[in-house]
């Protein structure tokens, strides 16, 4: 097994472990599983989305219900196969009624998501929602750039991690697309970025 598929393995056993998280209970009381994430370990581009939904938390695969139909439309439009992207979210175990994350539950997932970001070590880190915006950005020390998603989507973000540089790029999250087909175009004009980049 190569070295970036053990840690991964490691997270995974970690958060099917993770007891003091506030979403514990509710996935297994719903035979839930965790959505740890998915594609490829070497990846250049990772998508970072919220939380999984009931499909992903039925099969514990990321983005594979109505959101997951328009990402896989978007990174068709972009050339883009799924399975060499990375794909993940913040939270990984579904919150009840798909409700907004809570800050406490970002203090216990977050950790993960840095972990997952230091094995890939991401070219370009594509954010999917305002909340996965508002981690990276902090996170990368970019928080005085912070706006509403509106302004800043299919910006590119510079930024330095422990790996070297990186780039980032806020954009809407694909479930506002679903309803909303002024938002689909606007996410597919910011993915034909990834054609350039
Ligand atoms: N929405 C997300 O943010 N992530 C998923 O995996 C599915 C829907």
């Amino acid at each position: 097994m190569n070295e970036r598929k053990e840690l991964m393995r490691q997270i995974k056993d970690e958060v099917l472990a993770l007891k003091n998280s506030p979403l514990y209970k509710f996935r297994i009381e719903n035979n839930y599983f965790p959505v740890i994430g998915e594609g490829s370990h070497f990846a250049k581009i990772m998508f970072i989305g919220e939380a999984p939904g009931r499909n992903e938390a039925q099969t514990g695969k990321p983005f594979c219900g109505a959101a997951g139909k328009i990402l896989d439309e978007l990174l068709e439009s972009a050339h883009i196969k799924r399975e060499e992207v990375y794909i993940t979210n913040i939270i990984k175990d579904r919150p009840p009624q798909n409700r907004d994350p809570l800050p406490e539950e970002i203090k216990v997932y977050g950790p993960f998501l840095d972990r997952q970001i230091n094995i890939i070590q991401p070219e370009i880190i594509a954010t999917l929602g305002r909340y996965a915006m508002s981690y990276i950005m902090t996170k990368f020390n970019l928080a005085s750039k912070l706006e509403s998603i509106g302004k800043i989507c299919g910006k590119v973000f510079e930024a330095e991690t422990t790996y070297g540089s990186t780039k980032i790029i806020p954009l809407y999250h694909p479930c506002v697309a679903v309803y909303n087909p002024q938002t689909k175009d606007q996410l597919k004009s910011n993915f034909a970025i990834f054609k350039n980049l």
